[in-house]
């Protein structure tokens, strides 16, 4: 398994031998096991804001402290991530997700990447990359993982089979320095003894007898027609002074709505209409920021998409008049 992952690895641009990786039980438990591993009461992680719910949640669970870096388009900015690292020299590792951000869909660009590893040379800081979605591309060009660039061995990088093979075999692995690696071996001991065997001889054997390219482009397919509808039919039945973010892959399409829009008060309304989303606070550690959402093209014919998409748009549509409304009242 560990071979094949070297393999599948090499083909993106980073270089690492078996015992550089360990397999974990999805890459949920790499992320907790990082965690464990470095965090101390109170350590101060740097992330982009917003960032992945469920690593905010264990990182907080070691007690961790968020500063958070604004994004563009282009990924987390690099300008406002010297500023933190200058405010926080005693950072423990900036935490990333560089392709197709969950929650955001958006992608770190090529010259980023490579500025993050220098900075993080430069204040002598670890990076921990989780990157769950790079291999599901679907436009624009590839650009290889923060890794690549990581020329003295302070990149962890975090990756699954989840997004491109099964999410229920729990595969996922981390991929480091040897010694960072023993000593994660240790506490994947204590989590669980070790990965799930059979479910690594069944991917192992897949990746030997099929080709596992050729099943990731299916799927990419079928996520790009379902990406382009949801983004035609925001145009269609939403109101047009919303941002969003144009994804190149991934699952996510991230929403700005106007500042008066509170999205969980919008979440009841549109379950009122059996359709749902994510309200984005929730992806912010510190900040509020009840006007954004998050919403997944994965998993719904284009069909149930456009017909989701337009009750959520009346919903809004409805919802921005009233608060015109109350604004106008007020004045
Ligand atoms: C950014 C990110 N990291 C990690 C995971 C965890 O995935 P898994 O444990 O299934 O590999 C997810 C799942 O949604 C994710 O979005």
């Amino acid at each position: 398994m560990r071979e094949a992952i070297c393999e599948r690895m090499e083909d993106i641009g980073i270089n690492a031998a078996v015992d550089n990786v360990l397999i974990t039980s999805g890459s949920q438990q790499a992320i907790d096991l990082t965690g464990k591993l470095f965090i101390n009461p109170g350590d101060i992680i740097i992330c982009e804001s917003p960032t992945y719910l469920a690593a905010i949640n264990v990182f907080e669970s070691y007690n961790a402290t968020f500063v958070e870096v604004a994004m563009d388009n282009d990924g987390m900015i690099m300008e406002e991530l010297e500023k933190k690292l200058q405010a926080y020299p005693d950072a423990k590792f900036i935490y990333t997700v560089p392709d197709f951000q969950n929650p955001t869909g958006r992608t770190l660009k090529f010259e980023r990447r490579k500025q993050m590893t220098e900075l993080a040379r430069q204040y002598d800081v670890l990076i921990v990359e989780d990157n769950p979605y790079g291999a599901i591309r679907f436009a624009g060009e590839e650009i290889p993982p923060v890794k690549h660039f990581d020329i003295d061995n302070r990149v962890i990088y975090i990756s699954s089979f989840s997004k491109i093979f099964a999410p229920g075999l729990r595969l996922g692995w981390i991929c480091a320095d040897e010694t960072f690696i023993d000593k994660y071996v240790c506490f994947k001991q204590t989590a669980d003894l070790h990965t799930d065997s059979f479910a690594q001889r069944i991917t192992a054997k897949y990746l030997e007898l099929y080709d596992m390219e050729e099943h990731i482009n299916k799927i990419k397919d079928v996520y790009k027609k379902r990406c382009i509808t949801m983004l035609s039919c925001m145009k269609q039945f939403f109101p047009n002074n919303i941002n969003y973010s144009i994804p190149e892959g991934g699952l996510f399409i991230w929403v700005e709505l106007p500042e008066m829009i509170d999205s969980e008060q919008l979440l009841v309304e549109c379950l009122e209409n059996n359709v749902a989303f994510v309200p984005g606070s929730p992806f912010f550690p510190n900040s509020t920021n009840n006007n954004t959402l998050r919403l997944n093209y994965s998993n719904m014919p284009e069909e149930r998409i456009i017909e989701g998409m337009k009750r959520i748009g009346e919903v809004l549509q409805r919802k921005l008049k009233n608060e015109n409304k109350k604004e106008v009242q007020k004045a």
